[in-house]
């Protein structure tokens, strides 16, 4: 939902809000509010709006005017003192109020509540590494605990340039492309590669000119890969995070073994993080954690809920409230056990029944709160599912196809999935990730044959995951061998260097069927 000044756009239920009051419109009018919502401040021609609005059907320009003042009166709008819609005579109209997309995690980008203790520990842990004692720290905790959020913040304290730290960070991802062999450790080294960084370039290549050279696509060997991150670290100390190694190939683990037993001195800091509960008691990674901390090899920072204090701080923030009303923040501390994910999803929740609002720094409820945990699921899956069935299902669609191609995917593979065209595709992620915050833009990338592709993220694997289990087994199949073919066409006569990609659709299609 978008708010403007005391109201809100809601999309799914095609309506405006003003406080918890529903005020109907009619379709027209509602589609020029949204156009016009979604364009602010700035001019949107009469053409313009037809075009986007009703490119098949001819609809007469005054019409406009009439839909406009339908939208003024249900405003409340003055057309001598506009505060929302104004005419720009004989061409169109400008949205002039301040949009603010109302979702509960867009914002705030570094916001890390509660996590001191925890930061501190993570500093100290780089204080050894100054002193060439090679760190080696597992970041473990439940998805949505806040693993990423505490890792981005720590990273982002050495921006500023005065304590200079290279950051090598890599993350193992779920899904069609994770278990490539070594990618998180390969995507740690290219994020080297890319910056400013002619030494990390010049080391990197000598050590590993298969990979960053022109000699071909050859892995170096651990080994070399242990002596290049060595070398880097020389100077200023090195910090290397892998992400989620829960879903990592087994020559990475390898190469964490190596560099968490290796003696020589360095200033190295090791950070990996995983999931401790999605783990076999027999899977190597577990078997690697039990070898390490027998060993002493390794540090355990278990990231545990929010408490009461952190979970009020946190509502506060997010709902720009200074005051909360008696018991809430205890109430939405029992249901979301102090997950962040959680707490942030069931506050959308909350939000879009109307349950609460903020106004004037303070948050109102609607209803009292002993009524408010009906409804409510459990568990993080519930809500997430919940989160999910109030998309519309041209959204839902959408962030199913890009499910198909990973947590992190382009929006070619997405547009081979539902075969539809790259261009109308990228238009239609791109208006779904301007109003909805269960994805964000992360790059860009350019095909073979000269287009350019989104990347796009989903703003926690757990949306990927949820979106993917539920798509219908026989469209999941479906879809996977779209992309698959696709593949094969985008890359022809250099499939080589996809083949990994091609194979992993190709049996996600056959599994599915
Ligand atoms: N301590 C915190 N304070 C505020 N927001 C947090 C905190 N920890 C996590 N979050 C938010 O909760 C969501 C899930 O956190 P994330 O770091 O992605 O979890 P994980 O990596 O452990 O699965 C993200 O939107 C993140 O910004
Ligand atoms: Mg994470």
């Amino acid at each position: 939902m978008q708010t403007f000044g005391d109201f809100q756009l809601d999309t799914v239920n095609e309506c405006v809000w003003q406080g918890s009051k529903r005020l109907s419109i009619t379709p027209r009018p509602f589609a020029v509010l949204r156009y016009l919502v979604e364009n602010p401040q700035r001019l949107v021609t009469h053409d313009e709006l037809l075009e986007a609005l009703w490119p098949e059907t001819y609809v007469q320009p005054q019409i406009l005017r009439t839909y406009v003042l339908e939208l003024r009166k249900l405003l409340g709008d003055d057309p001598a003192s506009p505060q929302y819609i104004a005419t720009i005579p004989k061409r169109g109209y400008r949205f002039l109020a301040s949009v603010k997309q109302d979702s509960i995690n867009s914002d705030d980008e570094h916001l890390l509540i509660g996590r001191d203790t925890e930061l501190a520990l993570l500093h100290a842990q780089l204080d050894h590494a100054r002193k060439a004692e090679r760190p080696t720290l597992f970041l473990t905790g439940e998805a949505g605990i806040g693993k990423t959020a505490i890792i981005d913040t720590f990273c982002a304290q050495f921006c500023d340039g005065k304590s200079p730290v290279r950051i090598a960070r890599g993350q193992s991802i779920e899904g069609f492309s994770g278990k490539e062999t070594l990618y998180p450790v390969r995507e740690a080294l290219n994020g080297l590669c890319s910056a400013e960084d002619a030494r990390a370039r010049t080391v990197l290549t000598n050590a590993a000119p298969g990979w960053f050279g022109h000699g071909g696509s050859v892995a170096p060997s651990l080994g070399e890969i242990c002596e290049a991150l060595e070398a880097l670290s020389q100077n200023e100390p090195l910090l290397i995070v892998f992400e989620d190694i829960h879903w990592a190939d087994a020559t990475t683990l390898d190469l964490i073994a190596a560099l968490a037993r290796r003696r020589a001195r360095a200033k190295i800091m090791l950070l990996a993080s995983f999931c401790p509960t999605d783990l076999d008691p027999k899977s190597p990674l577990r078997l690697l954690q039990l070898d390490l901390a027998r060993g002493r090899r390794v540090e355990e920072l278990h990231l545990g809920p929010l408490d009461r204090t952190a979970v009020s701080e946190y509502i506060r923030r997010k709902l720009h409230a200074d005051n909360l009303p008696a018991g809430f923040d205890s109430l939405i501390l029992q249901h979301s056990s102090g997950n962040p994910l959680f707490l942030g999803a069931m506050l959308d929740h909350l939000r879009s029944q109307h349950v609460l609002r903020s106004q004037g720094g303070e948050v109102v409820l609607n209803c009292p709160l002993a009524e408010i945990d009906v409804g409510v699921p459990e568990g993080l899956l519930g809500i997430i599912e919940l989160q999910l069935d109030r998309l519309s299902a041209e959204d839902r669609r959408l962030l199913e196809a890009g499910s198909i191609a990973g947590t992190i995917f382009p929006v070619w593979a997405a547009s081979a999935a539902l075969q539809r065209t790259i261009d109308d595709t990228e238009e239609a992620y791109a208006s779904l990730a301007r109003c909805n915050r269960l994805l964000s833009v992360g790059g860009h990338d350019e095909l073979p044959n000269g287009v350019r592709s989104t990347f796009y993220v989903f703003a926690h694997e757990l949306y990927r995951e949820v979106l993917y289990k539920n798509i219908p087994v026989s469209r999941r199949s479906k879809w996977h061998q779209n992309v698959a073919d696709q593949l094969r066409t985008l890359f022809a006569g250099n499939e080589a260097s996809v083949a990994h990609e091609i194979a992993a659709h190709t049996q996600a299609s056959v599994s599915s069927r």
